[in-house]
């Protein structure tokens, strides 16, 4: 039986039915495969690649077409989740038409179902173009990574006066037209407000338990990126386990425990 795809509708319907939105990163198929089995509702396929995955320090080095390819490669593993491409750096500011063309990659050569762009309000004309080429929108307000040469690397935004900008950002991504708005490191009783004021999902990371649902970085939540960020909770400690894997390998092989002949094809076996 055909799968019922999670799309924008059924996202809204969530919020409506206060039942919480269940969102994490994946970059390549098997963890995309581990992803779709587990039932989430949305894999973002994030420009945090350029960070978990490339070690860069930023993510203003992800190219469009390293995105592609590991857009193509998560949605190779089949399920329900909505799956949404991370336009990087540059690839939506150059202009609005430039942004349709590459949100377009992401449909027709990455599989994606959805695009996130990065920016509020100065964004409006851009989230318009590409909701009106047919291209579901996921906006990205608060802390937004790209700007980080803008504003520094300060992650928590919108406390005191910077409070009416966001709320702003998030009504403006509304208004173009996004079905839901990642709300990234804002204090959490700005994050509750804006949840209450819009009438599209919220999905925050760092921003706190009143959004509608919450994404967080896979490689964070799994213990495989270095940095314990305040707002990231440990699932899992894979760092080490993996540590602790390839050390056994390397004693066995120097040891020649491993290979033994049960690992070892036979002239009829
Ligand atoms: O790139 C990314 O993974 C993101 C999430 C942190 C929302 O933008």
């Amino acid at each position: 039986m055909a799968v019922k795809r999670v799309m924008a509708g059924t996202l809204l319907k969530m919020k409506k039915a206060g039942e919480p939105i269940v969102v994490l990163t994946a970059y390549d198929w098997p963890t995309a495969e581990v992803e779709q089995a587990a039932g989430l509702d949305v894999i973002l396929v994030g420009d945090s690649m350029a960070n978990v995955v490339l070690g860069e320090e930023t993510t203003l080095k992800m190219t469009m077409d390293i995105m592609i390819a590991h857009c193509a490669a998560v949605a190779k593993a089949g399920g329900r989740a909505m799956l949404v491409g991370d336009m990087p750096f540059l690839s939506t500011t150059i202009s609005v038409e430039e942004a349709v063309r590459n949100a377009g990659r992401f449909v027709a050569e990455g599989n994606m179902h959805a695009v996130k762009v990065e920016g509020g309000e100065p964004m409006v004309p851009t989230i318009e173009a590409i909701v009106r080429a047919g291209i579901p929108v996921l906006g990205h307000i608060g802390y937004t990574p790209q700007q980080t040469l803008k504003f520094g690397r300060k992650v928590v935004r919108g406390r005191g006066e910077e409070a009416a900008v966001v709320l702003r950002d998030a009504e403006a991504v509304e208004k173009a037209g996004a079905f839901a708005v990642v709300l990234e490191c804002i204090p959490m009783e700005l994050a509750k407000q804006v949840t209450e004021h819009v009438g599209i999902p919220t999905i925050g990371i760092g921003s706190g338990p009143h959004c509608d649902g919450q994404v967080l970085v896979v490689h964070d939540m799994l213990g495989l990126s270095g940095d314990q960020k305040k707002f990231v909770k440990r699932y899992a400690d894979l760092k080490a386990q993996m540590r602790a894997a390839i050390d056994q390998y390397a004693s066995e092989v120097r040891s020649r425990a491993y290979p033994d002949e049960s690992h070892a094809f036979t002239d009829d076996k």
